[in-house]
């Protein structure tokens, strides 16, 4: 069973809360929000503002992929906002065990984000703890790049350590995930079971709705 992550980085902000319904209508089942700090990555994105326009008109998961360089420093302004997920690059917080600990207190769901040139070994000490691990197919900061072939390698690799770890937990994959470049498909088939896709979703020529739909077909 796979789960499509929408990221809104790629949708039309003058219509968000109409989209956000599209991608539910969909079989979405949360919302993908990359923060971003023009630090961490050269862009500069959104922030708690955000999730707190849509936390009112949807009943989607809203998962919040912080990709800033102190990440401790923005996740109870998320949580207040309505995030239900929080995903943190370990490459930003290299012990994230404290903040595994006060969000599981707070009831609410952790990940953690490997770019791709971080060993995905980085992830073992911390499996049996999270919800969600986050495997970069792009270097994190903008959508639409292509997804880098050396991913499904990395993909199969994390779903290893995950199936010996934490079976439980999900892995995600972020980056050129779309239908006709077959890139959806092949992060599935390596062991991906959350598609996290902006461009291709909310660019896609029969909109948004329709994309989901078949992106959720393409399970193997
Ligand atoms: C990278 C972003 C993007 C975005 C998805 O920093 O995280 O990967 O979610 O972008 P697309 O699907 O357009 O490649
Ligand atoms: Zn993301």
């Amino acid at each position: 069973m796979i789960s499509i992550a929408p990221s809104i980085l790629a949708a039309d902000f003058s219509r968000l809360g109409e989209l956000v319904r599209e991608i539910e209508l969909g079989g979405a089942d949360r919302v993908h929000v990359d923060v971003m700090d023009g630090h961490f990555v050269p862009n500069l994105s959104m922030g708690p503002i955000v999730v707190e326009g849509l936390r009112p008109v949807t009943k989607l998961m809203l998962e919040v992929h912080l990709m800033v360089t102190d990440p401790l420093k923005f996740v109870d302004s998320f949580l207040t906002a309505g995030a239900d997920s929080i995903i943190v690059h370990l490459e930003v917080l290299p012990d994230p065990r404290p903040l595994i600990r006060d969000l599981r207190a707070r009831g609410k769901k952790v990940g953690l984000v490997i770019n791709p040139g971080t060993p995905v070994e980085t992830l073992v000490p911390f499996l049996p703890d999270i919800d969600l691990a986050l495997c970069m197919t792009v270097w994190p900061g903008f959508g639409g790049q292509k997804f880098l072939p050396e991913s499904p390698g990395r993909i199969k690799a994390i779903r290893a350590l995950i199936e010996r770890h934490n079976p439980k937990c999900e892995l995600e994959v972020d980056g050129g995930i779309g239908l006709t470049n077959g890139t959806a498909r092949e992060a599935v088939l390596a062991g991906a079971n959350v598609l996290v896709a902006g461009t291709s979703i909310f660019a896609a020529k029969g909109g948004p709705r329709a994309a989901v739909g078949e992106m959720l077909r393409i399970a193997p």
